[in-house]
């Protein structure tokens, strides 16, 4: 779909960027010549991942543990990048989430939540951001959100309210940061099954089941590719011109609830053909009783 070494010479991080769409993203960028910087909290991890990219694209990978929930951490961490070589781009992926009734979270649940992806992402996108402009350097910014922040959720509400926060500092910051050249959008995946996010939004499987995707128009979950690819569109030079603004990619699933005809995607072309008979004889007896 890309250009071979659409980015290279840039140097790009991914938060959260060891495992699941981190790591994907991450590595989708260096196929297409960037280099990469990964950071979590379990540094074997990132080593293997760092190891892996490596030995198939001819980048340069560095992988750090950190805590995103330290600001102190995050700044030294950035710090220590920019005085190397500066970003070019930042991936805020990092994110921590878990189903569960709201009356039965303590206000330590939800910390643990709102602690990654409502502080976290912003002391590392604080943290690059005025590194970005006490430089002069072009910055761009996508953080990683969910199509919640349009529509709220049930049962994962820490995470409905932080990732609804970061939709609204994506919008800010563009508006803030556009004259610094400093673009700043988000992406919104619906289903994109992988084993961390899975293990804890759908331990019995019951996101699996038919009733739960065949409400998708598309009918399907997301394939990785297709993330990756909106990942690394919205990264490349070429689309400068879009900023502040937040994509989903979902088969069209958070806008089908929206409708009040939505469900009717069901309907089979039988079904149809009944529906327009009836509303045809419906038809016909008010003509009928106006002629009489
Ligand atoms: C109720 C829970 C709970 C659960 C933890 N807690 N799990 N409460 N139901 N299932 C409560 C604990 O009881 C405790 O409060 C508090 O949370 C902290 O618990 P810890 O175990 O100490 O939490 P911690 O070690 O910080 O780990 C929690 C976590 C962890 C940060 C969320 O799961 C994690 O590291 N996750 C990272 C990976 C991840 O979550 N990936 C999914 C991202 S998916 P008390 O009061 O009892 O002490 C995503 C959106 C995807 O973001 C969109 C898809 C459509």
């Amino acid at each position: 779909m890309f250009k071979e070494g659409l980015l290279k010479g840039k140097r790009i991080l991914v938060t959260g960027g060891g495992t699941g769409l981190g790591k994907e993203m991450a590595t989708h960028y260096a196929s297409l010549g960037a280099d990469i910087v990964i950071c979590g909290r379990r540094l074997n991890v990132l080593e293997e991942t760092a190891d892996e990219i490596k030995s198939n694209h001819d980048v340069d990978v560095l992988a750090q543990s950190l805590d995103i929930r330290s600001p102190q951490d995050v700044d030294d961490f950035i710090d220590q990048i920019f005085a190397t070589k500066p970003l070019d781009g930042l991936v805020n992926n990092a994110a921590g989430n878990f189903i569960s009734p709201t009356k039965m979270l303590s206000p330590r649940g939800f910390d643990a939540i709102a602690n990654i992806v409502f502080h976290g992402t912003f002391y590392v996108t604080h943290s690059v951001g005025r590194r970005w402009i006490e430089a002069g350097l072009k910055g761009n910014i996508i953080s990683i959100l969910a199509t919640w922040v349009w529509t709220g959720s049930p049962y994962v509400v820490p995470s409905a309210m932080s990732k609804s926060a970061i939709n609204a500092m994506t919008k800010s910051l563009a508006v803030e940061w556009g004259p610094y050249n400093i673009r700043v959008n988000a992406i919104a995946p619906g289903p994109f099954p992988t084993e961390g996010a899975w293990a804890r939004l759908s331990p019995k499987g019951d996101l699996d089941n038919d009733s739960s995707y065949s409400a998708i128009p598309l009918g399907r979950v997301g394939e990785m590719s297709e993330l990756q690819n909106l990942a690394s569109f919205l990264m490349a030079d070429g689309c400068d011109y879009l900023t502040g603004q937040t994509i989903a990619i979902d088969g069209a699933q958070y806008i089908t609830g929206g409708g009040t005809f939505s469900g009717l995607s069901k309907l089979k072309d039988s079904d149809w053909e009944e529906i327009k008979s009836m509303i045809k004889s419906t038809n016909e007896k008010d003509k009928a009783n106006r002629n009489t």
